[in-house]
Protein backbone atom coordinates (compact mmCIF):
# COMPACT_ATOMS: atom_id res chain seq x y z
CA UNK A 1 0.00 0.00 0.00
CA UNK A 2 1.68 3.40 -0.81
CA UNK A 3 2.21 6.19 1.21
CA UNK A 4 -1.12 8.17 2.38
CA UNK A 5 -1.37 12.18 0.37
CA UNK A 6 -1.77 15.26 3.16
CA UNK A 7 -2.16 18.41 1.74
CA UNK A 8 -2.01 21.57 4.52
CA UNK A 9 -3.04 24.84 2.97
CA UNK A 10 -1.82 27.59 4.81
CA UNK A 11 2.08 27.31 5.44
CA UNK A 12 1.82 29.30 8.12
CA UNK A 13 2.63 28.39 11.87
CA UNK A 14 -0.06 25.58 12.61
CA UNK A 15 0.25 24.31 8.96
CA UNK A 16 3.86 24.71 9.23
CA UNK A 17 4.18 22.69 12.60
CA UNK A 18 1.11 20.29 11.08
CA UNK A 19 3.12 19.43 8.69
CA UNK A 20 6.54 18.74 10.62
CA UNK A 21 4.40 16.65 13.58
CA UNK A 22 3.02 14.43 10.31
CA UNK A 23 6.10 13.79 8.69
CA UNK A 24 7.49 13.18 12.37
CA UNK A 25 4.90 10.43 12.54
CA UNK A 26 5.21 8.88 9.03
CA UNK A 27 1.62 9.82 8.49
CA UNK A 28 2.47 10.15 5.23
CA UNK A 29 3.82 12.37 1.99
CA UNK A 30 2.59 16.19 2.59
CA UNK A 31 2.25 18.74 -0.04
CA UNK A 32 2.20 22.82 1.94
CA UNK A 33 0.41 25.08 -0.22
CA UNK A 34 0.13 28.87 0.54
CA UNK A 35 -0.88 31.85 -1.88
CA UNK A 36 1.48 32.88 -4.67
CA UNK A 37 1.71 35.95 -2.76
CA UNK A 38 3.88 33.75 -0.31
CA UNK A 39 6.85 33.43 -2.87
CA UNK A 40 8.94 30.45 -2.27
CA UNK A 41 8.32 30.31 1.20
CA UNK A 42 6.42 26.80 1.44
CA UNK A 43 8.68 25.50 -0.72
CA UNK A 44 11.74 26.82 1.36
CA UNK A 45 9.51 25.07 4.56
CA UNK A 46 9.17 21.42 2.97
CA UNK A 47 12.99 21.49 1.78
CA UNK A 48 13.88 22.45 5.47
CA UNK A 49 11.32 20.01 7.30
CA UNK A 50 13.00 17.27 4.19
CA UNK A 51 16.62 17.86 5.48
CA UNK A 52 15.32 16.89 9.16
CA UNK A 53 13.93 13.52 8.00
CA UNK A 54 17.86 12.42 8.10
CA UNK A 55 18.44 12.74 11.41
CA UNK A 56 15.31 12.18 13.13
CA UNK A 57 14.51 9.28 11.13
CA UNK A 58 11.32 9.74 9.13
CA UNK A 59 10.55 9.34 5.30
CA UNK A 60 8.11 11.77 3.82
CA UNK A 61 8.10 13.67 0.68
CA UNK A 62 7.44 17.13 1.12
CA UNK A 63 6.56 19.43 -1.59
CA UNK A 64 5.86 23.39 -1.21
CA UNK A 65 3.35 25.11 -3.54
CA UNK A 66 0.90 27.62 -4.70
CA UNK A 67 -0.34 25.23 -7.31
CA UNK A 68 -4.16 23.61 -6.39
CA UNK A 69 -2.62 20.79 -9.21
CA UNK A 70 0.14 19.57 -7.17
CA UNK A 71 -2.24 18.72 -4.10
CA UNK A 72 -4.54 16.19 -7.29
CA UNK A 73 -5.88 13.03 -5.21
CA UNK A 74 -5.03 13.95 -1.63
CA UNK A 75 -6.30 11.55 0.91
CA UNK A 76 -6.71 14.45 3.46
CA UNK A 77 -6.96 17.83 3.31
CA UNK A 78 -6.34 20.01 6.26
CA UNK A 79 -7.06 24.05 5.81
CA UNK A 80 -5.07 26.21 8.10
CA UNK A 81 -5.31 28.65 5.50
CA UNK A 82 -6.22 32.66 6.84
CA UNK A 83 -5.44 35.15 9.32
CA UNK A 84 -4.91 34.52 12.58
CA UNK A 85 -6.46 36.29 16.19
CA UNK A 86 -4.58 39.38 17.47
CA UNK A 87 -4.29 40.38 20.92
CA UNK A 88 -7.55 42.15 21.91
CA UNK A 89 -9.50 40.18 18.74
CA UNK A 90 -11.92 37.56 19.19
CA UNK A 91 -12.10 34.34 17.04
CA UNK A 92 -14.68 35.49 15.57
CA UNK A 93 -13.95 38.49 14.45
CA UNK A 94 -11.65 36.85 11.84
CA UNK A 95 -15.61 35.79 10.34
CA UNK A 96 -15.90 37.26 7.27
CA UNK A 97 -12.34 37.80 6.02
CA UNK A 98 -11.55 33.91 6.83
CA UNK A 99 -15.05 32.59 5.42
CA UNK A 100 -13.74 34.08 1.90
CA UNK A 101 -10.50 32.48 2.25
CA UNK A 102 -12.05 28.99 3.31
CA UNK A 103 -14.92 29.50 0.30
CA UNK A 104 -12.20 29.92 -2.09
CA UNK A 105 -9.98 27.19 -0.83
CA UNK A 106 -12.17 25.10 -0.40
CA UNK A 107 -13.35 25.34 -3.76
CA UNK A 108 -10.02 24.41 -4.94
CA UNK A 109 -9.18 21.45 -3.22
CA UNK A 110 -12.72 19.87 -3.74
CA UNK A 111 -11.70 19.78 -7.28
CA UNK A 112 -8.53 18.43 -7.31
CA UNK A 113 -9.19 15.89 -4.48
CA UNK A 114 -12.61 15.05 -4.94
CA UNK A 115 -12.32 11.87 -2.49
CA UNK A 116 -10.58 13.70 0.15
CA UNK A 117 -11.45 13.97 3.48
CA UNK A 118 -11.67 17.87 4.96
CA UNK A 119 -10.18 18.83 8.23
CA UNK A 120 -10.90 22.49 8.88
CA UNK A 121 -8.71 24.48 10.93
CA UNK A 122 -9.34 28.23 10.19
CA UNK A 123 -11.29 30.44 12.48
CA UNK A 124 -14.10 31.02 13.42
CA UNK A 125 -13.86 27.16 13.43
CA UNK A 126 -17.65 26.18 13.85
CA UNK A 127 -18.08 28.58 11.00
CA UNK A 128 -15.26 27.95 8.86
CA UNK A 129 -16.02 24.28 8.63
CA UNK A 130 -19.98 24.98 7.97
CA UNK A 131 -18.73 26.65 5.21
CA UNK A 132 -16.04 24.29 3.37
CA UNK A 133 -19.40 22.16 3.92
CA UNK A 134 -21.15 23.94 1.97
CA UNK A 135 -18.41 24.98 -0.79
CA UNK A 136 -17.09 21.66 -0.93
CA UNK A 137 -20.83 19.76 -1.62
CA UNK A 138 -18.82 16.71 0.13
CA UNK A 139 -21.32 14.62 2.49
CA UNK A 140 -20.64 15.89 5.96
CA UNK A 141 -18.82 12.68 7.08
CA UNK A 142 -15.91 14.27 5.16
CA UNK A 143 -15.80 17.27 6.46
CA UNK A 144 -14.85 18.19 10.08
CA UNK A 145 -13.12 20.65 12.39
CA UNK A 146 -10.60 20.53 14.63
CA UNK A 147 -10.91 22.33 18.26
CA UNK A 148 -12.53 19.84 20.47
CA UNK A 149 -9.30 17.75 20.50
CA UNK A 150 -7.03 21.29 21.22
CA UNK A 151 -9.66 22.86 23.91
CA UNK A 152 -9.65 19.49 25.73
CA UNK A 153 -5.73 18.92 25.52
CA UNK A 154 -5.41 22.51 26.89
CA UNK A 155 -7.56 21.26 29.71
CA UNK A 156 -6.28 17.75 30.59
CA UNK A 157 -2.54 20.01 30.89
CA UNK A 158 -4.21 22.32 33.39
CA UNK A 159 -5.47 19.16 35.18
CA UNK A 160 -2.61 17.73 35.20
CA UNK A 161 -0.73 20.85 36.58
CA UNK A 162 -3.38 21.49 39.60
CA UNK A 163 -2.91 17.85 40.51
CA UNK A 164 0.69 16.96 40.10
CA UNK A 165 0.36 13.89 37.99
CA UNK A 166 1.22 12.91 34.21
CA UNK A 167 -0.81 14.39 31.71
CA UNK A 168 -1.34 10.61 30.33
CA UNK A 169 -3.46 10.05 32.67
CA UNK A 170 -6.23 12.48 32.30
CA UNK A 171 -8.79 11.46 30.10
CA UNK A 172 -11.70 14.38 29.14
CA UNK A 173 -13.92 15.89 27.16
CA UNK A 174 -14.79 18.87 26.50
CA UNK A 175 -18.50 19.92 23.92
CA UNK A 176 -20.03 22.81 22.05
CA UNK A 177 -18.57 25.51 19.69
CA UNK A 178 -15.08 26.17 19.92
CA UNK A 179 -15.05 29.69 21.80
CA UNK A 180 -16.27 30.88 25.33
CA UNK A 181 -19.07 29.00 24.87
CA UNK A 182 -17.57 25.57 25.38
CA UNK A 183 -19.51 22.90 27.61
CA UNK A 184 -17.32 21.87 30.50
CA UNK A 185 -18.52 17.62 31.04
CA UNK A 186 -16.44 16.96 34.51
CA UNK A 187 -19.09 13.82 34.39
CA UNK A 188 -16.49 12.81 31.91
CA UNK A 189 -13.53 13.57 33.27
CA UNK A 190 -10.87 10.82 35.16
CA UNK A 191 -7.75 10.89 36.45
CA UNK A 192 -6.30 7.59 36.26
CA UNK A 193 -10.01 5.91 36.04
CA UNK A 194 -10.92 7.98 39.36
CA UNK A 195 -13.64 10.23 38.17
CA UNK A 196 -12.44 13.91 38.60
CA UNK A 197 -15.15 15.67 41.20
CA UNK A 198 -13.49 12.86 43.68
CA UNK A 199 -10.22 14.79 43.62
CA UNK A 200 -10.90 18.27 43.32
CA UNK A 201 -13.94 20.55 44.49
CA UNK A 202 -16.36 22.05 42.22
CA UNK A 203 -15.23 25.51 42.77
CA UNK A 204 -11.48 24.63 41.59
CA UNK A 205 -12.84 22.44 39.00
CA UNK A 206 -14.94 25.35 37.62
CA UNK A 207 -11.67 27.59 37.43
CA UNK A 208 -9.56 24.88 35.78
CA UNK A 209 -12.48 25.01 33.05
CA UNK A 210 -12.89 28.29 32.81
CA UNK A 211 -9.32 28.55 32.16
CA UNK A 212 -9.59 26.00 29.46
CA UNK A 213 -12.14 27.77 27.77
CA UNK A 214 -10.30 31.25 27.80
CA UNK A 215 -7.00 28.78 27.06
CA UNK A 216 -6.83 30.43 23.59
CA UNK A 217 -6.70 33.82 24.31
CA UNK A 218 -4.13 33.40 27.01
CA UNK A 219 -1.63 32.19 24.70
CA UNK A 220 -2.79 35.29 21.95
CA UNK A 221 -1.95 37.58 24.85
CA UNK A 222 1.71 35.94 26.11
CA UNK A 223 2.86 35.86 21.92
CA UNK A 224 1.74 39.47 21.49
CA UNK A 225 1.74 38.48 17.47
CA UNK A 226 0.34 35.71 15.97
CA UNK A 227 -2.24 32.91 17.93
CA UNK A 228 -1.11 29.40 19.46
CA UNK A 229 0.14 26.65 17.31
CA UNK A 230 2.21 23.63 18.70
CA UNK A 231 -1.32 22.50 20.66
CA UNK A 232 -3.52 23.18 17.62
CA UNK A 233 -1.05 21.67 15.38
CA UNK A 234 -0.53 18.57 17.65
CA UNK A 235 -4.42 18.44 17.67
CA UNK A 236 -4.82 18.57 13.94
CA UNK A 237 -2.21 16.06 13.68
CA UNK A 238 -3.99 13.84 15.81
CA UNK A 239 -6.98 13.64 13.45
CA UNK A 240 -4.67 13.44 10.35
CA UNK A 241 -3.46 10.38 12.18
CA UNK A 242 -7.32 8.87 13.10
CA UNK A 243 -8.22 8.74 9.30
CA UNK A 244 -4.96 7.83 7.32
CA UNK A 245 -4.49 4.86 10.30
CA UNK A 246 -8.17 4.22 10.46
CA UNK A 247 -7.78 4.45 14.28
CA UNK A 248 -11.02 4.77 15.20
CA UNK A 249 -10.22 7.13 17.78
CA UNK A 250 -13.28 8.45 19.91
CA UNK A 251 -12.45 12.50 20.43
CA UNK A 252 -14.15 15.62 20.33
CA UNK A 253 -14.78 17.18 16.97
CA UNK A 254 -16.71 19.93 15.27
CA UNK A 255 -18.87 17.83 13.21
CA UNK A 256 -21.68 18.08 11.74
CA UNK A 257 -24.84 17.61 13.46
CA UNK A 258 -28.55 17.60 12.72
CA UNK A 259 -30.97 14.93 14.71
CA UNK A 260 -27.89 14.60 16.85
CA UNK A 261 -27.94 16.25 20.19
CA UNK A 262 -31.13 18.04 18.19
CA UNK A 263 -28.99 20.71 16.40
CA UNK A 264 -30.81 21.04 12.84
CA UNK A 265 -27.89 21.27 10.99
CA UNK A 266 -24.87 22.87 12.62
CA UNK A 267 -21.41 21.96 13.02
CA UNK A 268 -20.46 21.57 16.76
CA UNK A 269 -17.51 20.11 19.16
CA UNK A 270 -19.32 16.55 19.84
CA UNK A 271 -17.44 13.45 20.51
CA UNK A 272 -16.76 11.32 17.25
CA UNK A 273 -15.32 8.33 16.05
CA UNK A 274 -13.04 9.02 13.57
CA UNK A 275 -11.50 6.72 11.30
CA UNK A 276 -10.56 6.15 7.80
CA UNK A 277 -14.08 7.00 6.71
CA UNK A 278 -14.37 10.73 8.36
CA UNK A 279 -16.44 11.02 11.05
CA UNK A 280 -18.02 7.09 11.34
CA UNK A 281 -20.07 8.06 14.89
CA UNK A 282 -21.36 10.60 16.86
CA UNK A 283 -21.78 9.42 20.39
CA UNK A 284 -25.37 10.81 21.57
CA UNK A 285 -24.70 11.39 25.23
CA UNK A 286 -27.68 12.12 28.14
CA UNK A 287 -26.70 14.83 28.83
CA UNK A 288 -27.72 16.51 32.32
CA UNK A 289 -30.15 19.49 32.72
CA UNK A 290 -26.76 22.33 33.22
CA UNK A 291 -24.76 20.21 29.93
CA UNK A 292 -27.49 20.52 28.34
CA UNK A 293 -28.39 24.85 29.72
CA UNK A 294 -24.61 24.95 28.37
CA UNK A 295 -24.59 22.75 24.45
CA UNK A 296 -27.82 24.85 23.59
CA UNK A 297 -26.25 28.36 25.12
CA UNK A 298 -23.39 27.09 22.57
CA UNK A 299 -25.10 25.87 19.66
CA UNK A 300 -27.17 29.30 19.73
CA UNK A 301 -23.53 31.07 19.45
CA UNK A 302 -22.55 28.93 16.73
CA UNK A 303 -25.98 29.54 15.01
CA UNK A 304 -25.57 33.36 14.92
CA UNK A 305 -22.05 32.87 13.52
CA UNK A 306 -23.52 31.29 10.53
CA UNK A 307 -26.73 33.34 10.11
CA UNK A 308 -24.41 36.40 9.68
CA UNK A 309 -22.17 34.50 7.78
CA UNK A 310 -24.51 33.39 5.29
CA UNK A 311 -26.73 37.00 5.18
CA UNK A 312 -24.19 39.41 6.12
CA UNK A 313 -23.04 40.17 2.20
CA UNK A 314 -26.44 40.66 0.66
CA UNK A 315 -27.70 42.28 3.76
CA UNK A 316 -24.82 44.91 2.93
CA UNK A 317 -25.29 45.48 -0.54
CA UNK A 318 -28.46 45.72 -0.73
CA UNK A 319 -28.05 48.70 2.31
CA UNK A 320 -25.35 50.19 0.42
CA UNK A 321 -27.63 50.44 -3.08
CA UNK A 322 -30.28 52.12 -0.74
CA UNK A 323 -27.85 54.23 0.47
CA UNK A 324 -29.32 53.19 3.80
CA UNK A 325 -26.69 54.32 6.46
CA UNK A 326 -28.58 54.29 9.85
CA UNK A 327 -29.68 50.76 8.68
CA UNK A 328 -26.15 49.78 7.60
CA UNK A 329 -24.72 51.13 11.30
CA UNK A 330 -27.53 48.75 12.98
CA UNK A 331 -26.26 45.58 10.69
CA UNK A 332 -22.97 46.54 11.81
CA UNK A 333 -23.54 46.73 15.00
CA UNK A 334 -25.37 43.28 15.23
CA UNK A 335 -22.31 41.43 13.58
CA UNK A 336 -19.79 42.87 15.95
CA UNK A 337 -22.78 41.57 18.65
CA UNK A 338 -23.08 38.55 17.30
CA UNK A 339 -18.91 38.38 17.10
CA UNK A 340 -18.54 38.70 20.61
P1 LIG B 1 -0.54 32.20 10.00
O1 LIG B 1 -0.78 33.62 9.65
O2 LIG B 1 0.76 31.83 10.61
O3 LIG B 1 -0.74 31.30 8.70
C1 LIG B 1 -1.82 31.42 7.86
C2 LIG B 1 -1.32 31.17 6.46
O4 LIG B 1 -2.47 31.11 5.60
C3 LIG B 1 -0.39 32.28 5.92
O5 LIG B 1 0.83 31.71 5.51
C4 LIG B 1 -1.18 32.85 4.76
O6 LIG B 1 -0.37 33.29 3.68
C5 LIG B 1 -2.04 31.65 4.37
N1 LIG B 1 -3.17 32.01 3.54
C6 LIG B 1 -3.96 33.12 3.61
N2 LIG B 1 -4.88 33.09 2.62
C7 LIG B 1 -4.67 31.94 1.93
C8 LIG B 1 -5.29 31.35 0.81
N3 LIG B 1 -6.33 31.94 0.20
N4 LIG B 1 -4.81 30.18 0.35
C9 LIG B 1 -3.77 29.57 0.95
N5 LIG B 1 -3.14 30.09 2.03
C10 LIG B 1 -3.59 31.24 2.51
O7 LIG B 1 -1.75 31.74 10.95
P2 LIG B 1 -1.81 30.46 11.87
O8 LIG B 1 -1.34 30.79 13.21
O9 LIG B 1 -1.19 29.33 11.14
O10 LIG B 1 -3.41 30.23 11.97
C11 LIG B 1 -4.13 29.83 10.84
C12 LIG B 1 -5.63 29.78 11.14
O11 LIG B 1 -5.91 28.76 12.08
C13 LIG B 1 -6.20 31.07 11.73
O12 LIG B 1 -7.48 31.30 11.22
C14 LIG B 1 -6.28 30.76 13.22
O13 LIG B 1 -7.22 31.55 13.90
C15 LIG B 1 -6.70 29.31 13.15
N6 LIG B 1 -6.46 28.52 14.35
C16 LIG B 1 -7.44 27.64 14.71
C17 LIG B 1 -7.28 26.82 15.79
C18 LIG B 1 -8.32 25.82 16.14
O14 LIG B 1 -8.24 25.20 17.19
N7 LIG B 1 -9.31 25.57 15.30
C19 LIG B 1 -6.10 26.91 16.64
C20 LIG B 1 -5.09 27.83 16.14
C21 LIG B 1 -5.30 28.62 15.03
C1 LIG C 1 -6.80 28.83 19.78
O1 LIG C 1 -7.69 28.32 20.46
C2 LIG C 1 -6.64 30.69 18.16
O2 LIG C 1 -8.47 29.20 18.14
C3 LIG C 1 -7.14 29.34 18.42
O3 LIG C 1 -5.63 28.93 20.17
Amino acid sequence: MGRAKITIVGAGNVGATTAHWCAAAELGDIVLLDIPQAGDMPKGKALDLMQSSPIMGFDANIIGTSDYADTAGSDVVVITAGIPRKPGMSRDDLLSTNAKIVGSVTEQVAAASPDCILIVVSNPLDAMVQRALQVSGFPSQRVVGQAGVLDTARYRTFLAMELGVSVEDISALLMGGHGDTMVPMPNCTSVGGIPVTRLLDRGRLDEIIDRARKGGGEIVGLLKTGSAYYAPAAATTQMVEAIVRDKKRLIPCAAYCDKEYGVGGYYVGVPVILGAAGVEKIIELDLDEQERADFDKSVAAVKELIEVMAGGRAEICHLMAKGDSSQMCNFVRRVRAASR
